[in-house]
């Protein structure tokens, strides 16, 4: 088979690899694609939003399947333009993507069908969010309805930041048309974790655990970011909660989508918050999660390309998902500066060390080749070095080590990632852990 995979960053090249282990996939491109993908792909110079020559791209090489892995296509109907050109695509359809396209359609699918999620209020006029937050308890959640690069959700600590938010998302507009509705809701606490499925429009398979570390800085201080690190799978994420989650939350949203005559087909990202009443929806996502994806995938024993076919096809229910019992972790290696002022263009050392091992991995998330073929920095977030191990204590050492092999000049790493599995319950060698 020629596959096609659509984007550009780390979870890209982490599709790519386990696409290249798959006998099926004859050939792999990859538009834009990135340095290190292109180990595995054809990179094609196409962005990501340009649909139509996709397509005709896609029909021109005859490409039997193409992966969407970014969320801005899929919200924008990349799916609905491949397939009314005759083309196999994995990725939801316009009116299914928008569950994660808009967070008012996404609250009040949840309101309407049960699903449990924070209590909220959605606003079009900023007067009218105003008032009501004079009286609201604090802290609280501000979010954009639309898409804004992951920084539409502002947290808000007093009444003031509050209307300083409603400001920046409502009337100076720094998200565009992102802001023009928002949701106002309840702040949880709890673990957060991630929960990735394959999804048929019926049926839906839940792959392992992960979670992220959103903050730029030690101890998950410092501005938010794409993602500085994950682990897999998340101790937090007890058999009895996936038990929970499978009733309340998982089949239940792909039961609403088909009841809305907006069936989803492809992964949805559960962003979940274990709470003291239970597990919560925080957000979903309507793709594959970054930095979430490269601790998930190297665990995953399936074929990807018999999964993915499953998903377009509705026959996912024939397919048995399964995952080996290690523990995967990713260390994000970042420029420095990241993500507010940082350069790029360095020259990137020791990458070959990762070839040829099968636990300890490199995967690009911004770079691009130099002028001799050498690879440069290319972004904020440069590398996710990922590790396996028999546990996540091992998994980590070993993601650690690894980041050594690699340098570059402003290269910059939270050193935490992981950490909290430390305190998690039935870790019984806690403190010989933290380091
Ligand atoms: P999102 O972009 O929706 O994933 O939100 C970004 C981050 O904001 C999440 O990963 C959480 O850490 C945090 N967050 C979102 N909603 C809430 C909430 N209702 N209460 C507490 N934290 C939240
Ligand atoms: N790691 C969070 C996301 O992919 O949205």
């Amino acid at each position: 088979m020629k596959i096609l995979i659509v984007g550009s960053g780390g979870r890209e090249h982490a599709i790519a690899w386990k696409l290249s282990r798959s006998p099926k996939a004859d050939k792999i491109y990859c538009a834009p694609g990135n340095a290190g993908i292109a180990q595995y792909a054809q990179c094609v110079p196409i962005g990501a939003m340009e649909f139509e020559r996709l397509a005709a791209f896609a029909k021109e090489e005859a490409i039997d399947l193409t992966v969407i892995g970014m969320d801005d296509p899929l919200v924008g109907g990349i799916v609905d333009v491949f397939e009314a050109e005759g083309l196999r695509v994995f990725g939801p359809r316009k009116n299914a993507a928008i569950l994660e396209g808009s967070k008012v359609f996404s609250k009040a699918l949840m309101k309407k069908y049960g699903i449990p999620t924070a209590r909220y209020e959605t606003f079009d006029s900023a007067q009218e969010a105003l008032a009501y937050l004079e009286t609201a308890p604090m802290p609280i959640v501000l979010k954009a309805d639309g898409l804004a690069l992951g920084k539409g959700v502002l947290i808000c600590n007093t009444l003031a930041q509050a209307k300083e938010g409603v400001k920046t998302l409502m009337m100076d507009k720094q998200f565009g048309g992102a802001g023009n509705r928002i949701v106002i809701e309840e702040f949880l606490t709890g673990r957060e974790v991630s929960v990735l499925s394959f999804v048929d429009g019926k049926t839906i398979r839940i792959m392992t655990s992960a979670q992220d570390h959103k903050r730029a800085w030690d101890n998950d201080e410092g501005p938010n970011t794409g993602g500085m690190g994950t682990f897999s799978p998340s101790p937090f994420y007890t058999e009895e909660i996936d038990r929970i989650c499978r009733e309340t939350i998982y089949q239940p949203t792909v039961d609403a989508m088909a009841k809305e005559g907006r069936p989803f087909q492809g992964v949805i990202f559960f962003g979940l918050m274990l709470t003291e009443d239970g597990p919560k929806v925080l957000e979903y996502n309507a793709r594959f999660g970054d930095p979430e994806t490269q601790v998930v995938l190297p665990r995953m024993k399936d074929d990807i390309v018999d999964v993915f076919e499953a998903c377009v096809d509705g026959t996912l229910d024939q397919i048995d998902l399964q995952f080996e019992d290690n523990a995967a972790v990713c260390v994000v290696l970042a420029s420095d500066g990241y993500p507010l002022h940082y350069e790029k263009g360095f020259p990137i050392h020791g990458l070959e060390t990762f070839l040829g091992s099968e636990e300890c991995f490199v995967f690009h998330a911004g770079t691009k080749f130099g002028a001799d073929h050498d690879i440069l920095t290319n972004g904020g977030r440069v590398l996710g070095v990922t590790a396996l191990g028999s546990s996540l204590k091992e998994a980590r050492a070993n993601a650690y080590r690894a980041t050594e092999w690699i340098s570059f000049e402003n290269k910059y790493m939270r050193h935490d990632i992981g950490k909290a599995i430390d305190d998690a319950p039935g870790t019984q060698d806690a403190a010989g852990a933290k380091d």
